[in-house]
Order: C-alpha cells, then structure tokens, then sequence
C-alpha cells in the first residue's frame, strides 16, 4: 500500500487553472492544449484529490451564450458527482481580459470597476450554487508601475468599497460563503496592492464585516518579497485569519514561480507543513501553482501527485520531528515553550517588576539558545537520516 496515496480528509485542492495550464509565458507561447475540465476532475480524483476551484473563465470561456454556460456547468457538475469532488473555493478572473489592464476594484475607470464588481458578483452565485465556502480575492492588476498613475488612497477607498459591496451581496443572498484577500507583492504589475499578509490583515480591519474576510496567503507571493511564508502563516492564524491557503514552491526573490510544492525552498516547507498540521488548520490545503513548460500532458499529472505526495511525506516528517525524545529535550533546552508563560505573573504590575531586585545579567547574557542543535535535528529529519 502507499502511505503517501492522499485520502480526502487530506482536503487537497487545485486549480482548474494549475493541471490546465498551457505554459504561456511572457517570451513563450503554449506548450499544452486546452484541458476539459470534466478531465481534470477526472484526472484529480483518480490521484486521490479532494477539491477543485476555478475562476469563472476557466470553467465558463468569456462570451459563451446563457444555454451553452448551463450545459458547461451540467457537465462539470456530473464530474463533480460521479467522482465525489467538492468545489471548496472559486474566484474570479480580473486579470486577462485587456479591460482590467489598469485593474478590476481599483481601476481608476469607474466603469471598468463596476464591470468588475459585477463579474464577482455574478461568479459569487456559481460559487455558492456550487457548494463554495470561501471565495478568494486575488487582484492581479490591481497596482501600478508608476505613482504618478495611482492614488494610493483612493485605490484603498474602491478596493474597501468592493470588499463592502460583496459583504452586503453575500449576506443579502444569505450565503454561507466567506472572502480571501491573497497578497501578492508584484507581476503582472510592477506593484500590487495589498503586497503582503500583513498589509491585506491590516486592510480587513478597516471593513465593516471584518469576520467575513480573511487571507488565502501563497507561499511563492511572500518569498518573492523575501518574506517568512511561515511568519507570515503564523500570524494570520494568531488573527483567525487564515480562511485558505495556496500552496507552491519558489526560489527566492524573482518572477512568481509556482513550482509545485515541495520545489524551491523545501525547508520552509517543512516548517510550514509542520505548523499547519500543529495548529490543527481544517481549511483546505490547495495546490496553487504551474506545471513547467517542460513537461507534456503525462508530466502535469506527475507534478500534481507530487504537490501532493510531498504534503504528506512532510507532514510524517514533521511528526517524526516532533516525537523524537531527542528533540523534545532540545526544544527545552531552547526555552521555546517559555514564550507561551507571559511575561509579567497574574496581578503583576509594573510597578512591582521595577522594585524587583536586579537579575543575575552577567548568567542573562552568557546562555546561548541552542537553535542550532535543534535546526540540525530538524535539518536530519527532512533529511530522512533520523525518525
Ligand atoms: C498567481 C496567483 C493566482 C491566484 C488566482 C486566484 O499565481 O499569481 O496566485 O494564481 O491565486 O488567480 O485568484
Ligand atoms: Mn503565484
Ligand atoms: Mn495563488
């Protein structure tokens, strides 16, 4: 039997967008033909995927006619049951089309903004009707390449006035369906708005309904800016914010990637994986990322299977890591569980910490930390010489 065959309490998802895409790239046309989503459904369930999400494009093609679109969505729904594949999230498409070349919610045309808001909206019901709990926000264009051309301030105006606008349509239609800012610091503009985690947490808490929005951070998006994916995890989980979560692989600060996971900067992956699984996140764990143009047809399926293969091997190394005696005795040594006792006793004041007598200082500062026999052990077990 293999123990890295995924199961669906795994809850992985990918993108109709990830297994289909066709490898056009800024220098290079496609590699690969269209693929029916009806396949890739087929394709997911036979590897052991739990979920499929899509933008409202990659389902529906621009400009198809009312009945077309309801036999599309039939024959996709068919999929969905024959195969017992669930669409946890979708999201719209605000970037192709040469409309929003200045952006969908921020544009500074009003017009395309409404054409925008409208898309959303629209894909909001399919997203719903299709049993969708969590509806992502990714906007691509939504920057700029020069200052003269943005108002900052009133891009941050529009793009909270989208977020309310969609709140209130959410709730009106009494859906059980919450919003996912993904953060990305740059491409296709030069500069996105809302960069990073910490921006997009910061921006939710200017809303109205700041419960119903939340991020759906992507590994490759935090390294690109050279950020910690695992700090920034980490925080939207110590705001309740992590709602969804696009998981891939990059290499450092340059072009977004999307290697599958496990690719690019596997030891973060490892501490990722090992905080999710600690944490205990239920959300989904979606595959976010882009089969290299290298590879044909058969070589799609092989990066698929292996986002998720390499999932579950970290997650047995993570816990590996975790039960070792030889580690929980580092992890003592390293005082990492003494962050977790506040710093000042119950009832303590500060006027009772500056009447305290002195510290032993000269101890204080010759104590070293340890981390680095506990990195070498976490070092070892990713490795697979230990556990
Ligand atoms: C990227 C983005 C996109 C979004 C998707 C969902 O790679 O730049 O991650 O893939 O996740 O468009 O809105
Ligand atoms: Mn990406
Ligand atoms: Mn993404």
């Amino acid at each position: 039997m293999d123990v890295y065959r995924p199961r669906s309490e795994d809850r992985f998802s990918f993108g109709l967008w990830t297994v289909g895409w066709q490898g056009v790239n800024t220098f290079g046309s496609a590699v690969r033909g269209p693929l029916d989503p009806v396949r890739a459904v087929h394709r997911l369930a036979e590897l052991g995927a739990w979920g499929v999400t899509f933008h409202d494009e990659d389902l529906v093609p621009a400009g198809t006619g009312a009945a077309e679109r309801e036999r599309i969505i039939g024959r996709f729904r068919g999929a969905l049951e024959e195969t017992g594949v669930v669409v946890p999230m979708a999201t719209t498409n605000l970037f192709t089309d040469p409309v929003f070349r200045d952006g969908g919610f921020t544009s500074n045309s009003r017009r395309v903004r409404r054409l925008a808001l409208r898309k959303a909206a629209a894909n909001i019901d399919l997203a719903a009707e299709l049993g969708a709990r969590t509806y992502v926000c990714w906007g691509g264009q939504d920057g700029a390449e020069t200052e003269a051309g943005k108002d900052g301030r009133a891009a941050l105006d529009r793009l909270r006035e989208a977020f309310e606008v969609l709140c209130a349509f959410i709730r009106e239609r009494g859906y059980d369906l919450r919003l996912a800012v993904e953060p990305k610091p740059n491409e296709p503009r030069g500069d996105v708005l809302l960069p990073t985690v910490g921006h997009a947490l910061a921006f939710i808490g200017e809303l109205e309904h700041p419960e119903m929005v939340g991020v759906n951070p992507e590994v490759g998006h935090e390294q690109m800016a050279g950020l910690n994916m695992v700090h920034g995890v980490a925080q939207a989980l110590w705001h309740g914010k992590l709602f969804h979560i696009d998981l891939n692989g990059q290499r450092g600060v340059k072009f977004d990637q999307d290697l599958r996971f496990g690719g690019g900067d596997l030891r973060e992956a490892f501490f990722l994986v090992d905080l999710l699984e600690r944490e205990g996140y239920a959300g989904p764990r979606h595959f976010d990322f882009k089969p290299p143009r290298t590879e044909d047809d058969a070589g799609v399926w092989v990066s698929a299977q292996a986002c998720m293969r390499n999932y579950l091997i970290l997650r047995e190394k993570a816990a590996a890591f975790r039960a070792d005696p030889e580690v929980a005795e580092a992890l003592e040594a390293s005082r990492v569980g003494e962050l977790a006792v506040p710093t000042l006793g119950e009832g303590e004041s500060v006027k009772g910490l500056l009447a305290e007598a002195d510290p032993d200082v000269e101890e204080l500062r010759e104590r070293g930390y340890g981390f680095e026999r506990l990195d070498q052990l976490a070092t070892e077990h990713l490795l697979g010489v230990r556990g």
